[in-house]
């Protein structure tokens, strides 16, 4: 779980990235204005990658803190789900509808990945310290998995339920 990819370096982003390339992840960024994306490299250090399949494809976990429902679905049919492999973890850190939550989490399940949806508070400061409390729906297994990440830049990381419980449907 060393190899983390972190798409989207706006406001929460940028730091959220950052804290864990100084945690001692490996972490490569990528941002669709690639300007920014050279920015955090010149702050942080780490890699960044300007195509998104490439920028995931050596990932154990992906955390996404893009913009909002259709930029979410965007960057997973955009490069994400073509260029994961199978068993990584998709973490959703974008403030988002259920219905995307659960779009997402189907369309992730399909490619044989998994997904966390876990939006944040705590605003700007709270991304900068570190300190954010993130709010998850997953898979008990899956959630525990993540959880050493997440604390790297969440001092709260409760798992709520599950974004789609699978053994219902089957
Ligand atoms: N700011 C806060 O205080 C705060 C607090 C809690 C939760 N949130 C939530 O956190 C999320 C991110 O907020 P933010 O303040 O960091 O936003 P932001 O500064 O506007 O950054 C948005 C990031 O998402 C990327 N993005 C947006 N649409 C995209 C698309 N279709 N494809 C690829 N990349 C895309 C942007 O890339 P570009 O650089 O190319 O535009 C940028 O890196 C939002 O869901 C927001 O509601 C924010």
């Amino acid at each position: 779980m060393n190899n983390v990819t972190f798409i989207g370096l706006g406001v929460m982003g940028f730091p959220m990235a950052g804290h864990l390339q100084r945690a001692g992840y490996h972490v490569t960024v990528y941002n669709r204005t690639i300007s920014k994306a050279t920015a955090w490299v010149k702050h942080y250090g780490g890699v960044m990658s300007s195509e998104l399949a490439q920028s995931v494809a050596q990932a154990d976990v992906i955390c996404m803190c893009v913009g909002k429902d259709e930029d979410v679905i965007a960057t997973l049919q955009g490069g994400v789900l073509e260029g994961a492999k199978q068993g990584t973890i998709i973490v959703d850190h974008t403030t988002t509808s259920e219905e995307c939550a659960k779009q997402a989490c189907l369309l992730a399940a399909e490619r044989g990945l998994f997904f966390i949806d876990a939006p944040v508070s705590g605003g700007q400061a709270g991304a900068e310290n570190g300190q954010l409390s993130i709010m998850c729906g997953a898979d008990e297994a899956i959630f525990a998995l993540a959880l050493p990440i997440l604390s790297v830049y969440g001092k709260l990381v409760k798992r709520i339920g599950v974004v789609y419980d699978f053994k219902l449907i089957s």
